[in-house]
């Protein structure tokens, strides 16, 4: 039997020479994909002011196992989970991954959170989070408002869909 997906939202503190970020995720998209796309492990990856903010949706075994890897990464450092939570359908489920680095055009999704001057993941509650992750979901797929670094849409929505930043990062 099936069980119930669980959601995981998580925070870290980046430790990559800004300079090299955007290699970098564009590197964590490649891998992330390969691996999420086998263990059906979803999500959306946000880097901002030095922070990376992080949900990931499975079964629990396939999450535990993703999120073990991840936390041993040293690319970022001081996860802290801010909420884990069984799901009845998942939220970010058109992406094994997809990164995305909040830029100027994105002030306005902080703006409405009240976020812009006090970005710090670690102080969020599981519903700030959350909001935060789901608005760039929400632009995300009806513009592309700026360049993404990643992304790529789980197997069957990927085919041919224009201007997908999955066209930079072969996913399969
Ligand atoms: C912020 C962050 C998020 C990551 N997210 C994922 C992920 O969702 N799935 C994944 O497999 N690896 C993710 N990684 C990469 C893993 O830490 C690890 O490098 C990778 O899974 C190794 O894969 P490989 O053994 O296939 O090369 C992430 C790394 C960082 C720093």
């Amino acid at each position: 039997m099936s069980q119930r997906p669980v959601q995981l939202v998580y925070c870290s503190r980046q430790r990559i020479d800004p300079r090299r970020l955007d290699l970098e995720l564009a590197g964590i998209v490649q891998a992330s994909v390969r691996n999420n796309r086998a263990s059906d492990v979803t999500g959306l990856l946000l880097a901002h002011a030095g922070w990376f903010l992080q949900v990931l949706e499975g079964a629990p075994a396939q999450l535990k196992s993703t999120y073990a890897r991840i936390i041993d990464d040293r690319r970022h450092i001081g996860c802290q989970v801010l909420s884990a939570t069984p799901i009845g359908e998942r939220q970010f489920g058109d992406w094994n991954m997809c990164a995305r680095r909040l830029t100027r055009e994105d002030d306005a999704i902080l703006g409405v959170l009240a976020l812009r001057d006090r970005f710090d993941p670690s102080r969020f509650d599981a519903k700030t989070a959350l909001g935060l992750l789901l608005a760039v979901r929400n632009i995300r797929d009806r513009l592309s408002l700026n360049s993404p670094v990643g992304d790529a849409k789980r197997a069957q929505l990927s085919a041919g869909k224009p201007g997908s930043a999955a066209q930079q990062i072969p996913a399969r």
